[in-house]
């Protein structure tokens, strides 16, 4: 049964399943000999790349020995086929055996694999740098011993871990586990900050979900969206952001980082412990880097407070320069036009790069709702001088549904999307039309295969910072007209031979 499906789903695709099967340990031998075939049959198409140069200033070294290979994996091609007939199905289609290499456009979203593999776990890192994402994120909790993990959420454990099903660690859940009943869902909230680092590292990481009809904690660990899946949901292993770094830096090719700070909720009253401040946090995450020896330019912070992003300015300006702030300021009609009009602002305050979610970015075209255009939002922070990031792609499952569900990623144009195909076309407004220099991706296969057909490299580490120790000022901004790739930071080499625009 199992060699079975193994050898069904290597059909589909070869080199995916021998990655993520090696990966898992679940390699039988017969799987083993396919992979060696397999790999043998990609070898002549897909580049190679080599360990981490030690200047790190190269984004991909792709003449290295035969020690690892990017792919992709079947997803890009499901959605390249179900596009409609035209230049951009054409474009993509040209590029099915290659160049499949890392791209810093495409950053792995709480690890880059994500949509089936549990995030922030060492599993979905080490998916999403297989799949060619070029920065990697974890997102930065603290623990009660005030050490750094990576958890999206300080207080998500109890629906992203087994920690429910730990007695001894269950018991110090800010709210333990309360059973469902006829008038009350079942509850629990479990914060990284309730137990050591060494207690969170004992935990098994799993796919966010849970079920609000459980009874016993065993139950309450399902709950999964029906696009996921719970086929790597064999504990997988949490990390620190010590453990992190070193990890992404291990993998072969260029690889860099995108740290987020989190606001902690209200259960987690700042200072913690009394004494232990947002600002001390912001300044440990940072340490974090310095103290492994992590150049600046391999690393943009995030957060989606402006004061951690302006600290980070003031008190780190070469990792302040490259701070992207995430920007979830509009999401009904009137604090859109306030978010839009807030840009300039932004920009004049030191900040480089803005990262709101892709609705943001994208609205109707006309009036019956049927073509998709860059938004209001779009254009002023190009024309504001600010480069753009965009969150976060492969999270809202089949296109057929992100109306009805009222999507949020979706939620601005929504009327003007039914099938996967569109996911291609959606990219290409973001990234043609608009210029974004990286985007977020659950899957990095999607946005990986993308970047590559086009040429999209992502931020260029280092260029935001001036030698007189200044974030690069919004008013000299003198190439923002030369072509439709308007940042003056980003390296979309533009190599798109011919490429028409497209409208
Ligand atoms: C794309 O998939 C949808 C089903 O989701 C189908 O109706 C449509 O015909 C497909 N389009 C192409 C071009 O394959
Ligand atoms: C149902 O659970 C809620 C919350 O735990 C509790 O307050 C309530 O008393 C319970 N109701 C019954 C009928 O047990
Ligand atoms: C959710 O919990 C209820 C009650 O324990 C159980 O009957 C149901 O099967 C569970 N659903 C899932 C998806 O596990
Ligand atoms: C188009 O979308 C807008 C905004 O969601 C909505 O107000 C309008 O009714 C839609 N138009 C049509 C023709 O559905
Ligand atoms: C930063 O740049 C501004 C304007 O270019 C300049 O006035 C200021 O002195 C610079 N500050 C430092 C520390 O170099
Ligand atoms: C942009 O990328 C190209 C090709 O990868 C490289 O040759 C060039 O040096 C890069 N430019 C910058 C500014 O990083």
């Amino acid at each position: 049964m199992e060699l079975q499906l193994t050898k069904e789903v290597l059909l589909a695709h070869p080199a995916a399943v021998c990655l993520l099967s090696s990966l898992l340990s679940f390699v039988v031998d017969m799987a083993r000999i396919t992979c060696a075939l397999a790999f043998a049959a990609l070898a002549a198409a897909a580049p190679l790349i080599t360990r981490q140069d030690s200047d790190h200033t190269q984004l991909v070294a792709p003449d290295g020995p035969t020690e690892y290979q990017i792919s992709y994996g079947p997803r890009p091609y499901y959605i390249v086929q179900n596009m409609t007939e035209g230049p951009l199905k054409d474009k993509l289609m040209s590029c099915e055996n290659g160049p499949f290499s890392v791209s810093g456009w495409s950053i792995g979203h709480r690890g880059g694999g994500t949509l089936q593999i549990p995030e922030e776990s060492a599993q979905s890192q080490e998916a999403g740098a297989r799949m060619g994402a070029g920065v990697l994120e974890c997102d930065v909790a603290f623990t009660s011993d005030l050490q750094l993990v990576c958890r999206h959420s300080l207080c998500d454990l109890h629906t992203t871990t087994d920690i429910l099903l730990r007695p001894e660690l269950a018991a110090k859940c800010t709210t333990p586990f309360t059973p469902a009943n006829d008038t009350s869902s079942a509850t629990a909230l479990c914060c990284t900050s309730d137990i050591t680092e060494a207690e969170f590292l004992s935990l098994c990481s799993k796919m966010d979900g849970s079920n609000s009809s459980a009874t016993t904690p065993e139950d309450y660990q399902h709950g999964v969206p029906s696009f996921r899946t719970e086929l790597y949901d064999t504990c997988a292993t949490p990390q620190s952001l010590n453990g992190f770094i070193d990890l992404v830096d291990s993998f072969p090719g260029y690889r860099n980082f995108t740290p987020e700070l989190k606001t902690p909720p209200a259960q987690v009253p700042m200072p913690f412990q009394g004494t232990y401040t947002q600002e001390q946090y912001a300044r440990d995450l940072i340490n974090a880097f310095i103290n492994k020896g992590i150049a600046a330019a391999r690393v943009w912070p995030q957060s989606f407070l402006p004061a951690d992003v302006f600290q980070w300015i003031s008190e780190f300006p070469e990792f302040g320069s490259q701070a992207v702030y995430l920007d979830e300021e509009g999401d009904t009609p009137e604090t859109f036009t306030a978010a839009v009009a807030r840009l300039p602002s932004l920009k004049a305050q030191g900040l480089n790069i803005i990262a709101p979610p892709f609705n943001y970015l994208l609205t109707y075209g006309d009036s019956n709702n049927d073509t998709i255009v860059p938004s209001s939002y779009a254009t002023t922070a190009k024309a504001a001088g600010l480069d753009i990031i965009a969150w976060s792609f492969e999270r809202s499952g089949p296109l057929d549904r992100v109306e009805a569900t009222e999507d949020y990623y979706y939620s601005t144009f929504a009327q003007a999307v039914s099938y996967d195909g569109q996911l291609y076309e959606v990219l290409d407004i973001l990234a043609n039309d608009i210029g974004i220099i990286g985007m977020f991706s659950d899957w990095s296969a999607t946005t990986g295969y993308f970047a590559n057909c086009f040429g999209l490299t992502g931020p260029v580490g280092g260029s935001y910072y001036n030698s007189n120790g200044n974030s690069s000022s919004s008013t000299d901004n003198s190439n923002d007209n030369s072509d439709n790739d308007a940042s003056s930071s980003s390296n979309n080499s533009n190599n798109n031979g011919g490429w028409p625009n497209w409208e």
